[in-house]
């Protein structure tokens, strides 16, 4: 399940960066681009759900002994901000596609444009000390 929620990121990124460049240059391609990045978010959101439900880390396992929620960085990372921020882009994937199923490029393109600034903003990225340990890749 993580490493399917980690190589979808790349597809997700992917899709977003597609779906832009056709809503810059008005192709009619951008109604099934944002169609697979919608049906790829909403993937995502059902994985990630069950991770911070049942995961590893997840809600049902509870908060390891003294730790405070929003204390910890770790924990308010991956149960608080790095879901409501996913949410949060996932809403506007979702707002787009109805965008870009009536053909509005500018509209689509600047709901995926800040859905991508916060999908970067709220990823684990190996660099981080939230993501510390975690890989580019799964399995890598
Ligand atoms: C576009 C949406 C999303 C992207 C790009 C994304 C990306 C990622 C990445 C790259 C990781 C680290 C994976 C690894 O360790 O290799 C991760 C972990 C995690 N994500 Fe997401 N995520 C998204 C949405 C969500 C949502 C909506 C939720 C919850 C509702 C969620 C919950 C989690 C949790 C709990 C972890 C930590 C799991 C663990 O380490 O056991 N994610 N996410």
């Amino acid at each position: 399940m993580l490493h399917l929620h980690s190589l979808l990121r790349w597809v997700i990124l992917f899709l977003l960066l597609v779906t832009i460049f056709f809503a810059l240059t008005k192709n009619k391609s951008i109604r099934s681009s944002s169609l697979w990045l919608l049906i790829s978010a909403h993937t995502m959101l059902v994985i990630g759900l069950y991770q911070v439900i049942a995961g590893r880390y997840g809600i049902i396992k509870g908060l390891p002994e003294g730790v405070e929620l929003m204390k910890n960085k770790f924990y308010r990372f991956f149960w608080v901000e790095h879901p409501l921020m996913m949410i949060v882009a996932i809403v506007l994937i979702t707002m787009a596609r109805g965008k870009a199923k009536a053909l509005n490029y500018k509209a689509t393109g600047w709901l995926l444009f800040i859905a991508l600034v916060i999908i970067l903003a709220a990823v684990p990225w190996p660099f981080r000390e939230v993501g510390s340990g975690r890989t580019w890749f799964p399995g890598m």
